[in-house]
């Protein structure tokens, strides 16, 4: 799927694949040399970090294991009542590995803060968050990802595994989604 079959949802295309993967190259490295002989789970959150997941793990020069997470994050309107809930939890005790989460977008920051303290509590060897997109002016909750590959401003984004109404996650680059068109 391209951004040609999605005529007229994409406002423009932000991220074309081909900068994505060079900056995973990049950070791939730098986590393959810090990482190198340690036991490593990535830790992956459904469903937006599905794709990022896919690429980032095959760019790792060394051996890790993978594991899935799903949350769902509660609205009372458009306002997030911070209560974030595990629907799908890791099948691996954590206090073995040296662990990476993996994510989307940091946003609000609800969710990487309620995942980092859930994962804290399991002492993992050590803890870090890699993140595809940081967006500091949204953030609610103090936190940070340890690598972000890009920041970006006050934009809702689709494609490479982020949706809107869950479509576009097929959609090889990240780009901005047109408002004016519902999904
Ligand atoms: P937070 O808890 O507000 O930081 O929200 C994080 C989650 O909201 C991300 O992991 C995404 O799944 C989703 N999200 C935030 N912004 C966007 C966006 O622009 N497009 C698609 N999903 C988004
Ligand atoms: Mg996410």
């Amino acid at each position: 799927m391209n951004a040609q079959e999605y005529h007229g949802k994409i406002k423009q295309i932000l991220i074309p694949h081909t900068e994505i993967a060079k900056r995973i190259a990049q950070v791939a490295g730098e986590i393959s040399a810090e990482y190198e002989g340690k036991p490593l789970l990535l830790v992956t959150v459904l469903k937006g970090a599905f794709v990022f997941l896919a690429d980032f793990c095959r760019a790792l020069t060394i051996p890790c294991e993978i594991g899935f997470m799903r949350v769902k994050s509660y609205f009372d309107g458009t306002i997030s009542s911070g209560e974030v809930t595990v629907l799908l939890d890791l099948e691996q005790d954590i206090s073995q590995y040296h662990v990476i989460l993996v994510e989307d977008i940091v946003d609000t920051g609800r969710t990487l803060s309620t995942l980092t303290k859930l994962l804290q509590q399991r002492n993992p060897l050590s803890l870090k968050v890699v993140a595809l997109l940081d967006k500091p002016s949204r953030r609610v909750v103090d936190c940070r990802a340890d690598y972000a590959l890009f920041t970006i401003e006050d934009r809702f984004v689709i494609g490479y595994g982020m949706d809107c109404g869950e479509l576009y996650r097929n959609l090889p680059d990240i780009a901005e989604f047109d408002a004016q068109h519902t999904p």
